[in-house]
């Protein structure tokens, strides 16, 4: 399967696919109806790099990363598309041991607040045994190993910390042991869902900056869901701009930040002060996030919020389409979004 895998459109001719998305559509059944939690999502996750997904709160991120691990539960379910991953094909058809291998030792994850989802009755090293033994790792003693040597790395006491329960450890260090139990399986895939909101900014950087370091010593493929642009740019090789479960535009960071394209791309990056460090200059996006049960059906999703709509906005939806080598906006009024 792998090999099947080609990249379309990279700037870097190196580049190969871990995870191919096509299509990707998600609905959520509620008692209003049936909505798009994510529609038509096409996405190349490139092998050994970190990408980025970002957008505001209800874009769907959370959704498309529990979709790449088949973990779509009722009331939503995946209604069209794949997810195809190099070596283990089409996730959204693995089923019983072979998704539960798929999940951990494949795919590390760490799910947005999972600091409060640690069992509460058994102390931390217990948990972490319990992983290993679940996944049928051989040897225990090298898995406490593991976790001792990035409880360390990531600054904290590893004999106070895997002895203790959850409720004795700080928000901030059950975080960072959220992702010491997705590191400690080895996997090549780390997916994380803001894995930083619950740590100072001081302790939010030297995490992301441990989470690079091991990224680069075991080549992982890094995905990283959040919504902060500041950690985007620190760390991101490429970045996937969502609103209302749609990709509005992906490519490069280094390209994306330099040119943003799409007009809720550029709206998100005027909103920041620290990136342009200019205070003054910051101003906020207007409008509300979206909400899926207000989401038009047909139309470019962004348009309520967008002062460059012209009358075909309100009757098509914009295909993410190649603006440069690698990099992708879906917007019919590209051509002429310049400062
Ligand atoms: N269990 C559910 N039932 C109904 N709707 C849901 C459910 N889970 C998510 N949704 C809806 O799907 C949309 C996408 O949600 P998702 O959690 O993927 O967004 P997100 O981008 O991760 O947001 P956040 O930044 O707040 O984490 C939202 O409109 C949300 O209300
Ligand atoms: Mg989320």
């Amino acid at each position: 399967m792998g090999a099947d895998l080609k990249v379309i459109g990279n700037a870097d001719q190196d580049a190969q696919v871990e995870c191919q998305i096509r299509d990707l559509t998600v609905t959520f059944t509620t008692d209003s109806g049936e909505f798009p939690a994510l529609n038509h999502v096409n996405l190349d996750i490139i092998k050994s790099k970190i990408t980025a997904i970002v957008g505001e709160s209800g874009s769907g991120k959370s959704t498309l990363g529990l979709a790449i691990l088949n973990g779509v539960a009722f009331p939503g379910k995946v209604t069209e598309g794949s997810v195809d991953f190099a070596e283990h094909g089409n996730v959204l058809k693995l089923r019983g041991k072979a998704l539960r291998h798929f999940r951990g030792p494949v795919v590390g994850t760490v799910f947005q607040a999972s600091q409060n989802a640690m069992n509460p009755l058994a102390r931390v090293g217990k948990q972490i045994l319990d992983l290993g033994r679940s996944h049928h790792y051989k040897d225990p003693r090298k898995l406490l190993h593991e976790a001792e040597n990035l409880a360390r790395r990531m600054a904290m006491d590893p004999s106070r910390v895997l002895t203790a329960y959850p409720h004795q450890l700080s928000g901030g260090m059950r975080q960072r042991m959220g992702i010491i139990m997705a590191l400690v399986l080895k996997p090549k895939v780390l997916l994380l869902d803001e894995p930083t909101t619950a740590l100072d900014l001081l302790t939010q950087s030297a995490v992301l900056e441990i989470i690079r370091s091991i990224h680069r010593e075991r080549h992982l493929t890094t995905i990283l869901i959040t919504h902060d642009m500041g950690v985007v740019a620190e760390i991101s090789d490429y970045i996937v701009v969502m609103y209302a479960g749609r990709v509005v535009e992906q490519g490069s960071t280094h390209e994306t930040l330099r040119d943003p394209r799409h007009p809720y791309t550029r709206a998100i990056l005027r909103a920041i002060p620290r990136l342009t460090g200019d205070l003054n200059r910051a101003r906020p996006l207007e409008g509300s996030p979206p909400d899926l049960t207000q989401i038009p059906a047909t139309g470019c999703v962004f348009r309520s919020r967008c002062s460059y709509r012209v009358p075909q906005c309100d009757l098509v939806a914009p295909i993410l389409e190649s603006v440069d080598t690698g990099h992708f906006v879906a917007c019919h009024q590209e051509g002429l979004i310049r400062d």
